[in-house]
């Protein structure tokens, strides 16, 4: 059930091939890759480029995070380059719906994501078409900020809506996710765990990577790890 995502802004971007590796030894299972274009977040990250580049250092799927503005503008590019997820911004799309199907449109997993001052209500018409829900657990644009325990309220709420209405998209929870909010988040549902400083600081990735999980699936429901399934591939697109 759990996924590490580990994500490769606050890593070593001199050895990133290294970086990604010592984060897969130590458990973490999705590479997160947070596109930032100085618009809608302010700060600038990366491009197609650097995911092209890391599509053959690894065989862990590429989460490619959009706090972008025009998102439809640059989604070819990113799923040419080798994305297998990518997700967007409530915030940025006008037309949700119609940038979900073009995710979708190119074999890619489509996700949202909700900013902090985001109700999950804003999503409930768009629920049934995403393979992920990403609940930011910070305001988006930097690494390396305090958790914001609204998340929890809203991660649990996602999770009883999936039920209600029958669904099974992912639930995945960004920022501030480190040893010691960890098991709030996935007690409150949370699947995929995007972290960021917590897997690569002080040059111990991969111990970090490994702790982090520990305390991740130790605060797993027990109903959860009983019926978890290792399957690499992830659930196919809807
Ligand atoms: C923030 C990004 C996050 C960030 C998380 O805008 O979306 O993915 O890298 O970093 P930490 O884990 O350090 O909060
Ligand atoms: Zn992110």
């Amino acid at each position: 059930m759990i996924d590490l995502c580990f994500s490769i802004l606050a890593s070593d971007f001199a050895h990133l091939a290294d970086e990604v590796a010592a984060a897969t030894r130590g458990g973490g299972s999705i590479v997160h890759v947070d596109i930032m274009d100085g618009h809608f977040v302010p700060n600038i990250t990366f491009g197609p480029p650097v995911v092209k580049a890391l599509r053959p250092i690894t065989k862990l799927p590429l989460d490619c995070h959009l706090m972008i503005e025009n998102p439809d503008a640059f989604i070819p590019a990113f799923a040419e380059a080798g994305a297998d997820m990518i997700s967007v911004q409530q915030e940025a799309c006008r037309h949700l719906h119609r940038t979900l199907q073009l995710i979708a449109a190119h074999d890619v997993l489509p996700g949202v994501v909700i900013n902090p001052a985001t109700p999950v209500d804003m999503l409930i018409e768009v629920l049934p078409m995403v393979h992920h829900v990403l609940v930011m657990s910070v305001n988006p644009g930097f690494g390396g900020q305090e958790f914001l325990p609204l998340a929890l309220e809203k991660i649990a709420y996602l999770a009883a809506l999936r039920t209600e209405m029958g669904l099974n998209f992912r639930i995945e929870v960004d920022g501030g996710v480190d040893n010691d909010t960890v098991a709030s988040v996935v007690k409150a549902g949370a699947e995929m765990l995007v972290a960021g400083s917590a897997v690569f600081e002080k040059g111990r990735t991969e111990k970090n990577a490994r702790e982090l999980l520990k305390r991740a699936r130790r605060a797993e429901p027990a109903s959860a790890s009983a019926k978890k399934a290792p399957v690499k591939g992830k659930a196919r697109r809807r």
